[in-house]
């Protein structure tokens, strides 16, 4: 395998106009809900992600025909003929569990192997297992995991514990369960509404996402070709905002939508970012040196996202102040402080919070990405930095960003992205 490797030449103002990528989150749930429906789902704004590549490889593994045509991507569900997804294709991404509800909504019967994703602490899938047998399925955990229901019935269910993909599951599984489901303790993400208004598009009556109960009334008939929009990617324009924090300059981020990430916004502002929104998105314009926010405490939607947590947590490393990064949502989330410190950062690591003084600037450096928002984190960092910073494990980058060297040359950075 090719070890790539991003090399930026930092403290080169960004500037100019991005066109932010559809949402990795948004859209993993809603391919694996193209399996719910017999007919063709077209999904436009589809990010080129290696998770999605992999999402689109299951899905013909499953017998379905998958076309791709730049960014949009044209599912035919209507030839599935499996319901079994091997760990060897699972084990990559955390988002693979959602086939669990799909297949079972559509096959009454789902193998899926176990998922995997980016190492942030314990992930279990406990609350998972529970809402589908909550929901009438036969569930064993063994090899793999294997579910069967031959009499899916709607019914109101309360989720264990505030988890996206577990209320992502219990959606899909929903639509293909007799009578209405009621889902209580739900998650709120932004991901959640637009699965479903995915979902309602194919025909079914999705009501509450956004909410902590959401209710769920199947088809009696699906409508054939479904398209979706992929909507804009609320994490990465947390990033490039961290990045013009970090490097300084005035960045309009096309397609960004304030409403999804209000906390981010106010948090940015707080360190002293401007910002506009225009018909077309959002510009975030920075000069100067960031003032630390105090702290940052991450929590379930709408607070503040913990998928933010690696970048600002960067940003952070050059305020003016100290300040105190908890992350309430995963247990292990700050690896890329390690990699911050060989940069200069000031960072003491505590259970489950970091303490950063904030220093003046910087030193580029050799740093390794440990996954998916920290080595965003670290390109953060890099455009800020003095000097040369080297960043290796771009594979766990380019899971969730498209391409991140490019988008960040068009802004004037100076990045480049080698090979070997
Ligand atoms: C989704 O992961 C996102 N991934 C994550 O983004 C995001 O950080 C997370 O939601 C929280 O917003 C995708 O959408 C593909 P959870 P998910 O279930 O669904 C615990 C990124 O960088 N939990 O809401 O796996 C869990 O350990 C990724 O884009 C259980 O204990 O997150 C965690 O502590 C990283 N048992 C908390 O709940 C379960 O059965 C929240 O997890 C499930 C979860």
């Amino acid at each position: 395998m090719i070890v790539s490797r991003i090399v930026i030449e930092g403290q080169r103002r960004l500037c100019g106009e991005l066109e932010l990528q559809g949402s990795k989150n948004g859209v993993l749930p809603i391919l694996a809900a193209c399996v719910i429906n017999r007919g063709v789902s077209v999904i436009e704004n589809c990010p080129e992600l290696s998770d999605v590549e992999n999402t689109l490889l299951i899905l013909q593994s499953l017998g379905c025909t998958v076309s791709r045509e730049g960014h949009r991507v044209t599912v035919d569900a209507s030839t599935l003929n499996g319901s079994a997804v091997c760990g060897e294709m699972t084990g990559c991404m955390r988002s693979s569990i959602g086939f669990l509800g799909a297949l079972l909504a559509r096959t009454g019967s789902a193998e899926v192997g176990y998922p995997g994703g980016c190492a942030l602490g314990a992930r279990p899938i406990d609350i998972h297992i529970d809402l589908l047998r909550r929901l009438g399925a036969r569930v064993e955990c063994g090899g793999s995991v294997k579910a069967v229901c031959t009499d899916p019935k709607g019914s109101r269910i309360r989720l264990k514990g505030l988890s996206v993909g577990a209320t992502e599951n219990a959606m899909l599984f929903a639509c293909g369960c007799r009578g209405i489901t009621r889902i209580e303790n739900a998650a709120a993400e932004p991901e959640i509404v637009e699965l479903a208004e995915f979902l309602n598009a194919m025909g079914h009556r999705v009501k509450g996402a956004g909410g902590r109960c959401i209710e769920i009334t199947p088809a009696s008939t699906c409508r054939g070709t479904v398209v979706h929009r992929v909507h804009p990617d609320r994490i990465a324009a947390a990033t490039y905002i961290c990045a013009v924090m970090s490097a300084g300059g005035d960045v309009l981020l096309c397609g960004a939508r304030g409403c999804s990430m209000a906390n981010v916004v106010r948090t940015a502002a707080n360190m002293g970012c401007e910002f506009r929104y225009d018909r077309r998105g959002l510009r975030v314009s920075a000069n100067g040196r960031p003032t630390s926010p105090g702290r940052i405490i991450t929590r379930p939607h709408p607070g503040f996202p913990t998928d933010a947590q690696p970048m600002f947590t960067a940003v952070c490393s050059v305020a003016s102040g100290q300040t105190l990064i908890e992350d309430t949502v995963f247990s292990d989330r700050f690896r890329q402080c390690g990699e911050l410190i060989k940069m200069g950062a000031d960072i003491t690591v505590e259970s489950g919070r970091v303490r950063v003084k904030g220093v003046r600037e910087l030193q580029g450096a050799e740093v390794k990405a440990y996954d998916l928002r920290g080595g965003a984190a670290m390109a953060v960092a890099a455009v800020g930095a003095r000097g040369r910073t080297v960043i290796s494990g771009t594979e766990y980058i380019d899971r969730g960003y498209q391409r991140i060297e490019q988008s960040l040359a068009a802004l004037g950075a100076d990045v480049e992205r080698t090979d070997g």
